[in-house]
């Protein structure tokens, strides 16, 4: 189908906002881990590191690539067997964090130190939680009714909705649909969709070419139960927030489109798929949103980390 091939184009921004810290729920279980970075790696390394990634299931923010960095977070009970092995692999590991809950627990500060000088809900310079990127939401639809409307494309597991914004001039335009957070922890996505939302209303007379030519459709948060066990829980919660096994929740979102699904029996795994394609409420909905909406020519997914654009 022509929509589907959309899903695989999907241009990553990857900003990298340096980890920040104060003791926080989800700083605890990050005490001691360590994030280590190996030298840039060749075609060879890369695939030898690969095989070891996939079969560690340890956490790679960065995957091995030819010409990049692989980074990974460790456990500290691993950290020195696995800081062993890449000194073997002649891979040159270096720790580039200690202590992943100092960050945790910094940023945390550093978020409520912008939060308490700030006169908007949104101001650019900060992550967002899902209640203020919803009021922000509710301020652009009472705002600007002349161009945007609200569209809900579903319910998530926890029952939230997947909300999405139109921005559109007027009928017969080709959209751009943009979305954020469809991993969880990604944080910087959704203030990148919202500043595509400020920048088309607020600033609608700079871009007013824009809109001329193409519709938007914008959701800043599209795995919303995630995202909020990110903020509440668990600062590096990737997935959805389902319940296909009692010790691991969720599904890698991003592996959950009816479009070379292929399925995998480890639930626990960072990039488990789910049950079947499009078993998750969340991606059942944008999926269908997608299909059904013809006039969606292009797809943007907005990741973070890795600096690559995919
Ligand atoms: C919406 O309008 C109100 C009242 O003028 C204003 O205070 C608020 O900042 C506006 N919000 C947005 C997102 O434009």
């Amino acid at each position: 189908m022509r929509v589907s091939r959309n899903f695989v184009s999907i241009l990553t921004f990857s900003v990298f906002l340096t980890a920040a810290f104060e003791t926080t729920v989800s700083a605890g279980r990050y005490k001691d881990f360590k994030v280590i970075k190996t030298k840039i790696l060749g075609v060879h390394e890369s695939s030898v590191l690969s095989q070891l990634a996939f079969k560690s299931g340890l956490d790679f923010w960065s995957l091995p690539r030819n010409g990049k960095n692989a980074i990974l977070l460790c456990e500290p009970q691993q950290a020195e067997e696995i800081f062993k092995e890449l000194t073997r692999l002649e891979l040159r590991p270096e720790i580039l964090t200690e202590d992943v809950s100092r960050e945790i627990a910094e940023e945390r500060f550093k978020i409520d130190q912008i939060n308490s000088a700030k006169l908007k809900v949104a101001n650019w310079e900060n992550f967002m939680t899902l209640d203020e990127i919803n009021q922000y939401m509710d301020e652009v639809v009472a705002n600007y009714s002349n161009i945007v409307s609200e569209l809900e494309i579903g319910t998530t597991t926890e029952g939230r909705a997947t909300r999405v914004l139109h921005i559109s001039t007027g009928p017969g335009k080709p959209a751009i649909f943009i979305n954020g957070a469809i991993h969880a922890r990604e944080w910087i996505g959704p203030p990148v969709a919202m500043y595509a939302i400020n920048q088309l209303t607020e600033f609608y007379d700079q871009n007013s070419a824009i809109l001329n030519s193409v519709d938007f459709y914008i959701a800043p948060v599209v795995n919303p139960d995630g995202y909020v066990f990110s903020w509440e829980q668990d600062r590096f919660w990737r997935k959805t927030r389902s319940l296909n096994d009692l010790n691991c929740l969720g599904v890698d979102a991003n592996r959950n489109f009816d479009w070379q699904w292929a399925p995998d029996n480890d639930m626990c795994s960072l990039v488990y798929p789910g049950t079947a394609p499009a078993s998750e409420p969340e991606i059942q909905g944008l999926q269908s949103f997608l299909q059904e909406h013809t006039e969606i020519t292009f797809y943007v997914d907005l990741h973070s980390f890795g600096q690559a654009c995919l």
